[in-house]
C-alpha cells in the first residue's frame, strides 16, 4: 500500500496550507499542482498566448521547461530557469492557470510530472484531478470543500495581509468563475472521486482539518505515523 494523501477541492477551501502541514506531520513530501498550472499561465500571460490558437499553445508548451525544487521543504517553482514562486501567486495568474488547465496537451506533461514525483516519495499532493487523474491509487483521498463566501473570506484576508487592494465581491466573482470553468471542463474536471472522504471545511479550524486528515491516513496506512521529536 503506498503512503500518498491526494487533496482535491475548489480554489480557497485551503488545500495548500492544510496539505503542507499534513506532510509535514508525516514526513511527506507535498507537491502544489496548481503552482504548475501557474506557472504556465504566467507564461502564456507574459508571451501573450492565445489559448483558442492551440497550435501557439503547443508551440509555447514546447519553449517551457518546468523544474520542481525543494528548498527546505518548500516546493520551489522554476520556469526556463527562473525561480517564479513568487509571482504565481496572484489572482491575475489564478485565472489564466484555470483559462489554459482546459486545454489537454497542458494537463498530460503536467500530469506526468506530477507521477513521477510521487513515484520518488511519499506525497502529500494537493489539486483539482489528484484523487480522479493523476494517483487514482493513492491510499488516502481527502475532498477539501468551503461554502463559496468562506473561501472569498479567507482570500480577502491573505491578499490584503500582503498589503495588496483587493475587493471582496470581485474575489468572490472570480472564485465562482473559477469553481465553474473547473468543474465543467471536459479533461479531468475538479470532482470527487468515488472513494474520497467529503470534508467541508467552513467552520472548522486548519489544525482540525489536518487533525481530522491525520486519523484517515492512519486508519487507511497504519504505517503512516506522526514525525515527532519526543
Ligand atoms: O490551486 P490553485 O488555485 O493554485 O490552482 C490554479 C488553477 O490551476 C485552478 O483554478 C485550476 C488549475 N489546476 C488544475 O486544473 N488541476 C490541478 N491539479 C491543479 C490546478
Amino acid at each position: 500500500m503506498n503512503k500518498n494523501i491526494a487533496i482535491d477541492g475548489p480554489a480557497g477551501a485551503g488545500k495548500s496550507t492544510i496539505a503542507k502541514l499534513v506532510a509535514k506531520k508525516l514526513g511527506s513530501i507535498y507537491v502544489d499542482t496548481g503552482a504548475m498550472y501557474r506557472a504556465i499561465g504566467l507564461y502564456m500571460t507574459e508571451n501573450s498566448v492565445d489559448k483558442s490558437d492551440i497550435e501557439a499553445v503547443k508551440n509555447a508548451l514546447g519553449k517551457i521547461s518546468l523544474d520542481i525544487r525543494y528548498e527546505d521543504g518548500v516546493q520551489q517553482i522554476i520556469l526556463n530557469g527562473e525561480n517564479v514562486s513568487g509571482k504565481i501567486r496572484t489572482p491575475e495568474i489564478g485565472s489564466a492557470a484555470s483559462a489554459f488547465a482546459v486545454i489537454p496537451e497542458v494537463r498530460s506533461g503536467l500530469t506526468d510530472l506530477q507521477r513521477e514525483l510521487a513515484k520518488r516519495s511519499a506525497v502529500v499532493m494537493d489539486g483539482r484531478d489528484i484523487g480522479t487523474v493523476v494517483l487514482p491509487d493513492a491510499s488516502v483521498k481527502i475532498f477539501l470543500t468551503a461554502s463559496v463566501e468562506v473561501r472569498a473570506d479567507r482570500r480577502y484576508k491573505e491578499l490584503a495581509q500582503k498589503g495588496e487592494e483587493v475587493n471582496i465581491k470581485e474575489i468572490e466573482a472570480d472564485i465562482r468563475r473559477r469553481d465553474e470553468q473547473d468543474m465543467t471542463r471536459k479533461t479531468a474536471p475538479l470532482k470527487q472521486a468515488d472513494d474520497a472522504v467529503l470534508l467541508d471545511s467552513s467552520s472548522l479550524s486548519i489544525d482540525e482539518v489536518a487533525d481530522r486528515i491525520i486519523e484517515i491516513a492512519k486508519e487507511k496506512v497504519p504505517t503512516l505515523r506522526e514525525v515527532k521529536a519526543f
